[in-house]
């Protein structure tokens, strides 16, 4: 079968290479794609960005499945295009895709569906949401609405940090229509989890769980990043913590999606903030998390294919997803300077190494793998434990190099 794959990140290159160890899979077309996905096998890089182009290119090349990596498009709205054209295709709906879409709508739906999650109020007037910065406790997070890259969540801990917040976000509008609208948390203390799950709209499977380190310094120290390396299985998942989450989180959510018809088969991404006073549901994403997929799906035993292909006909529940005992560690190689400014264009040198390489930003030209973003590739190694993979993964390093390269040290190392 031939698949259509859109995404050019490091995730993408992951499912990429997952998907082209199927026998059923003979052609992959990685719509952009990246370095890595242009030398994995099965794979080409087809330079579409639209909808239309993409739905253009899905009819003229016959495509039978096409899975979308990030949000945007998901939010857009492409799955229901596909739909209508009679086009194959994995992923919520636009309106299902408001999850992640909107937190306002997430929020709503958690609270009318019993989901246990942060209490919380939605202003989209700036005048009440500084009264309340008067009366809330601190810290508040104030989280934009709309998608904002990752970056449209502050932990404020003072009223003028929390005024000066709403103040770009609502009047300033630096999320272009994104912040027009605001979410205003409880502050959970806490260690985060990411459970990446899969569902048909009759049952929700969670994947094994798994945990990225956000911030740019070892010690989870300086700026947050879009992750800077994942561990699978997330030491702080407990047998206790998964049935919580079972029974507070994944329950109800799928009494929601049925309760509200949606129209949901894909994946459904539970972001978990477990604390001493119990594990809430900080976050739905509608996609895959990145770097997290990078260390899931190498200890996937099943094929990831199949299992999409059992969604889209409704049949999750006959399908017994199959792990690899041990773990996955996964270590971002970076620019230096990123996530602030950084150079590309650096050649990176890649020698046989024993984990898996996925690219991310880096690009082919001239025969060569440069450097084009600021994470620009990952170690990815698994192990008989999750010590073993970790070491793995830092012994591979010295296979990977380019003018600049940072790494965090401590990947798998937890600090609370
Ligand atoms: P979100 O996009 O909602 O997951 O938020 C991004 C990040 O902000 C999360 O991964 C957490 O690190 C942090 N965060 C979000 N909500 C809260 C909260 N209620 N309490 C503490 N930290 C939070
Ligand atoms: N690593 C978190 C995310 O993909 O949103």
């Amino acid at each position: 079968m031939k698949i259509l794959l859109i995404g050019n990140g490091g995730r993408e290159h992951a499912i990429a290479w997952k998907m082209a160890l199927s026998t059923i899979v003979d052609k992959i077309y990685c719509a952009p794609g990246n370095g890595g996905t242009h030398l994995e096998n099965k794979c080409v890089n087809v330079n579409l960005d639209t909808i239309d182009e993409l739905l253009n290119f899905a009819k003229e090349e016959k495509i039978d499945l096409t899975f979308v990596g990030p949000e945007a498009k998901l939010v857009e709205g492409i799955v229901d295009v596909f739909k209508e054209n009679g086009l194959k295709i994995f992923g919520p709906s636009k309106a299902a895709a408001e999850l992640e879409g909107s937190k306002a709508f997430a929020k709503e739906f958690m609270k009318k569906h019993g989901v246990k999650t942060a209490a919380y109020e939605v202003f989209d007037r700036v005048e009440e949401a500084l009264d309340y910065t008067e009366k809330c406790p601190y810290p508040i997070v104030i989280k934009a609405d709309g998608l904002a890259a990752g970056k449209g969540v502050v932990i404020c801990g003072t009223a003028e940090e929390a005024q000066n917040t709403l103040k770009d976000f609502m009047v300033n509008d630096v999320f272009k229509g994104s912040g027009k609208k605001v979410v205003m948390e409880e502050f959970l203390d806490g260690v985060e989890a990411s459970i990446l799950s899969v569902t048909d709209g009759n049952v929700i499977v969670p994947f094994i769980s798994a945990k990225d380190h956000k911030q740019i310094f070892d010690e989870d120290k300086g700026p947050n990043t879009g992750g800077m390396g994942a561990i699978v299985p997330n030491p702080y998942c407990t047998e206790n913590v998964l049935k919580e989450f079972e029974e507070t989180m994944l329950k109800p959510t799928l009494s929601g999606i049925k309760e509200e018809h949606m129209d949901y088969c894909g994946i459904i991404f539970f972001g978990l903030m477990i604390t001493k006073k119990g594990t809430y549901l900080l976050e739905y994403n509608v996609r895959m998390g990145d770097p997290e997929t990078q260390a899931v799906l190498p200890l996937l035993e099943s094929d990831f294919t199949e299992i999409i292909l059992a969604a889209i006909d409704g049949k999750l529940k006959d399908v017994e997803i199959k792990w690899k005992k041990g773990g996955a560690c996964c270590v971002v190689l970076a620019s230096k300077g990123y996530p602030g400014s950084y150079e590309t264009g650096k050649a990176i040198d890649i020698k046989a190494a024993e984990s898996k390489v996925f690219a991310a930003g880096a690009k082919y030209e001239d025969d060569t793998l440069k450097t084009s973003g600021g994470r620009v590739m990952s170690i990815v190694s698994t192990g008989d434990t999750l010590e073993e993979a970790i070491k793995n993964a830092y012994a591979d390093i010295k296979n990977v190099n380019f003018e600049g390269m940072y790494f965090r040290k401590d990947i798998g190392t937890l600090y609370r």
